[in-house]
């Protein structure tokens, strides 16, 4: 047995002490809401980026985000995530977890995915070692490459692969991938971790018709089973998955509803300048 072999042997995830999966915290949602946010106001040299937003996402529904560019959509997703403080307001995932209260990479252990729109893989590495490193970010790469995948590793990761729909791509360097595919890698890798909410921002941009088109089957299907929070500008996208849509304007919600009420909403249709939302 060569040294390799003897070390994976020894490291055999399995085999050993340490937990293949991540502890979870317990989320109450006895109430359906997964996400409370209430009262946020966020500023940047005065400017208030969110101005005393209040949103309820109920578990594992699919929700839109919509609204001018600077209405605050991605402010809020680094807040909710840790990247940015907020100067008031609460968050809350469940119940009672206080997520002001935690680091940015706390939150992403306790279940919270977040997908940034520029597609970031690792170019030089499979698809499958794509998934494989992001299930063990918390062990490093060395640990990933000489220890042997556990089988519920291996089988979470051909799980995910179907999910995504790259099974063909398994053995491909990922940046080989087209830009759509990078991208559903992308979720591909923060599903191998399996968080309750994943928040999405601007998924679509730049993705062919048909890509957008099977990146909206993806979307829908993840619904239920995790709770997805999408932020896109897209509206025949928005239109095609959204059962409730959130119309952000200066940090604030404006409306929220179906799309169609959005749509008719003369204060959506002003903030909008009459162009069609
Ligand atoms: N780190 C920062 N420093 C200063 N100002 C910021 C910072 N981040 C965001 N802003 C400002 O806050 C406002 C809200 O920005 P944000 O990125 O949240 O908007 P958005 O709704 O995501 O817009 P887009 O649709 O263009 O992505 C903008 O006016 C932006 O310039
Ligand atoms: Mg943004």
């Amino acid at each position: 047995m060569s040294f390799i072999e003897q070390t994976r042997e020894f490291w055999r995830r399995d085999k050993t002490w340490f937990s293949s999966g991540q502890t979870r915290p317990y989320v109450d949602v006895s109430h359906q809401v997964i996400l409370y946010i209430e009262g946020l106001s966020v500023s940047f040299d005065g400017f208030k980026a969110l101005n005393e937003l209040n949103l309820y996402i109920n578990d594992g529904e699919l929700r839109c985000l919509i609204g001018a560019n600077g209405a605050g959509k991605t402010t809020l997703m680094d807040v909710i995530t840790g990247k940015t403080p907020c100067d008031q307001g609460s968050v809350y995932f469940g119940q009672d977890i206080n997520l002001l209260e935690h680091s940015e990479p706390k939150i992403a252990q306790l279940g919270i995915g977040r997908k940034f729109q520029k597609p970031t893989v690792f170019a030089a590495h499979t698809v499958f070692e794509n998934l494989e490193l992001s299930l063990n970010t918390h062990k490093g790469i060395w640990f990933t490459l000489v220890a042997k995948l556990s089988t519920a590793e291996s089988d979470r990761i051909d799980e995910v692969l179907r999910t995504i729909g790259l099974e063909q791509q398994r053995n491909m360097l990922a940046g080989a991938l087209s830009h759509g595919q990078k991208q559903w890698l992308e979720i591909g890798m923060l599903l191998a971790a399996e968080p309750r909410i994943l928040l999405i921002d601007e998924p679509v941009a730049g993705m062919t018709a048909q890509e957008t088109e099977r990146t909206a089957e993806l979307l829908t299907s993840l619904a239920g089973k995790h709770t997805v929070v999408v932020v896109e500008h897209d509206m025949e996208f928005v239109r095609s998955i959204a059962r409730t849509v959130t119309v952000l304007h200066q940090g604030a919600v404006l409306a929220e509803g179906s799309m169609d009420s959005i749509q008719n909403n003369p204060d959506v249709i002003e903030v909008y300048l009459g162009e069609e939302p």
